[in-house]
């Protein structure tokens, strides 16, 4: 029935998501800056300065436009150091054999991710020449809830928005996929997410949803 598949990276094809919250803890710790699991799921899907600006909340103080740009940098450094460690090995064999099979049943696969550093993750886990198209954080000028970086990724793919489905472990990117036309499929903290068209408990799932 669908003819694409958009997948967000962080969270849903592999565990950057527990990088970028380690980087930002480092960051908000550093500067006494309440910071804990629950104040991430708010990051999961949004751009890093918008993650800056929901972790700034809770500062003691304001900060100027500068000092922000070199708070989201010095995040990005300590998240790319923590990419360095990352290969092949890091992409689960759930997630490559499912990807595999999606492709044999004729699915043009896309990813649709707000990250500015999708290329070099893909590459450190051996999918640089794997997705139809990429879509992410370097092509867009809204972050997810806004649909654009979806909407980009069926547009590079030839599809309509009708004939894909968005795969989200973010709240923000199943608004994002409602609000761009797609069905969705939410794994994680998005399995819970009323607004999704399909519950993943895991990534095989989606060889049930997707038949
Ligand atoms: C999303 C993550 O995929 O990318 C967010 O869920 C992150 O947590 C966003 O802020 C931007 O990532 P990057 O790598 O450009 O800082
Ligand atoms: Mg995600």
């Amino acid at each position: 029935m669908y003819k694409g598949i958009i997948f967000d990276l962080d969270g849903v094809i592999c565990f950057t998501d527990r990088y970028h919250y380690q980087a930002w803890k480092k960051l908000a710790d550093e500067r006494g800056i309440p910071f804990d699991e629950e104040d991430n799921k708010r990051l999961r899907g949004v751009s890093r300065m918008d993650s800056l600006d929901i972790i700034l909340e809770k500062a003691d103080r304001a900060y100027t436009d500068e000092e922000k740009a070199r708070m989201a940098e010095e995040k990005n450094d300590t998240y790319r150091a923590l990419l360095e460690q990352m290969g092949p090995a890091d992409l689960s064999d759930e997630v490559r054999n499912t990807l595999r099979e999606l492709r044999n049943r004729g699915y043009k696969l896309a990813i649709g991710s707000s990250s500015k550093n999708t290329k070099t993750i893909l590459a450190r886990i051996g999918l640089s020449d794997f997705f139809d198209a990429i879509s992410d954080g370097t092509n867009i000028t809204r972050s997810k809830p806004d649909p654009e970086v979806f909407l980009k990724a069926a547009e590079f793919i030839g599809e309509d928005p009708k004939d894909c489905m968005v795969v989200e472990d973010a709240d923000a990117g199943i608004e994002a996929a409602c609000a761009g036309g797609f069905d969705s499929a939410g794994i994680g903290d998005a399995a819970a997410n009323a607004k999704a068209t399909y519950r993943m408990r895991k990534f095989s799932d989606l060889l049930e949803i997707a038949k």
